[in-house]
């Protein structure tokens, strides 16, 4: 009987509210039942043709940025038009679990295992009441992109590892490091030259606003706002995704870069991240590199015409390569309300090329015939 009642409810709604046939920037995003997509910090992943977004569960009101349901999943054939899957990754009621209800979980991705056959979820931890001292990258996994996802492990990433780049001579600081005045130049080149990699050397490595990414091979990566924000990290995952190998990098050492989000075009990795201002907007980044391992060369702001400096209003989450389409990537990023959390926005709009830096333009509304008018 009740399930009887969901599949009118479902056929009626999907009368009345109409199709999506477009992207409109900033404005209220309804799924197939007519609600405001509720999946923030999120990311994609395509499978047999269809799309996959996991993103974050917000509520109303001042604890809406805390975990209170878990990681929502809504599933699409054409980018324009969800359907809400559920919560994928449920918080836990027991108080001793590291994903308790009222923890912190942020910006979740999914990568599939071809190797395994598991779909694979990382995400941001902090562990309740502990604001974001954790600094933590979970993992959780699935037989399904539509879960359930089974939390396994949380990490301090590249424990007793130093990345592979790292001198010798940084190996070791000197004595007085600590009282050091936080944005001296003194503090700006010990942090360069590792003084909180040396921190955290014992315990892992900081690891808060995170990607994954899947390269060509099949390797894929951890991307991660660590050293308190002030340093980006890129960690190799083990061949089941699980785990870490050991092998990191630095990138933009002290140069404080979150929401990390990745896109290779013709063998060329580009990067677009953010500056450090908790929930507010500020200007966007860009980076380049032949290797993921670096050297990563900084581009500047990629976003041009009103409101650029602020990334629209926005923060980046993630970049989605257009099924089937060579080399169109839409950026997406959210619009936060952290006074009502559920009521945050997204930001996607369409990447271009020029002289081989990546560029976003403010578009109203747009849909994916742009790309070509475009090129
Ligand atoms: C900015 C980050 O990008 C978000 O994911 C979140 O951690 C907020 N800071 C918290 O202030």
């Amino acid at each position: 009987m009740k399930l009887k009642f969901s599949i009118i409810i479902s056929f009626v709604c999907s009368f009345v509210f109409s199709q999506n046939n477009s992207f409109v920037p900033g404005k209220q995003w309804k799924d197939t039942n007519g609600m405001h997509i509720n999946a923030h910090g999120g990311g994609i992943v395509f499978v047999d043709g269809t799309y996959f977004w996991y993103g974050e569960f917000k509520t109303s009101g001042r604890s809406g940025n805390t975990s209170l349901e878990g990681i929502s999943c809504y599933s699409s054939k054409d980018l324009y038009n969800w359907k809400n899957e559920g919560i994928v990754l449920k918080v836990d009621q027991d108080p001793n679990s590291e994903i308790t209800k009222g923890c912190v979980i942020e910006r979740p991705k999914v990568i599939f295992n071809k190797k395994t056959g598991k779909y694979v979820m990382w995400f941001h931890l902090e562990l309740k009441g502990q604001g974001y001292n954790a600094a933590k990258a979970a993992v959780a996994i699935s037989d399904s992109p539509k879960g359930p996802f089974i939390f396994k492990k949380s990490y301090r990433p590249n424990k007793g590892v130093w990345p592979i780049d790292f001198k010798e001579e940084n190996k070791t600081g000197s004595a007085n490091e600590d009282a050091l005045k936080s944005w001296s130049p003194e503090w700006l080149t010990a942090i360069k030259n590792g003084m909180l990699v040396r921190k955290d050397f014992e315990k892992g490595q900081m690891a808060r606003d995170m990607t994954v990414y899947v390269d060509d091979n099949g390797k894929a990566y951890l991307i991660s706002s660590s050293e308190e924000n002030l340093t980006l990290h890129i960690s190799e995952l083990t061949d089941d995704y699980l785990d870490f190998t050991g092998k990191w990098t630095r990138v933009a050492p002290a140069g404080h870069n979150e929401a990390p989000a990745i896109f290779k075009k013709d063998g060329v990795y580009y990067m677009i991240t953010s500056g450090c201002t908790g929930w507010d907007p500020n200007a966007a980044r860009s980076f380049k590199s032949k290797s993921i391992w670096g050297p990563w060369e900084s581009l500047g702001n990629p976003c041009i015409g009103p409101d650029a400096e602020l990334t629209f209003h926005s923060q980046s989450t993630y970049i989605v390569p257009v099924q089937g389409k060579k080399d169109q990537f839409i950026f997406m990023a959210d619009r936060w309300n952290p006074k009502n959390p559920i009521d945050g926005t997204y930001i996607w709009l369409p990447i271009k090329l020029e002289k081989g830096k990546p560029v976003l333009k403010w578009l109203d509304q747009w849909n994916l015939s742009t790309f070509s008018e475009n090129q």
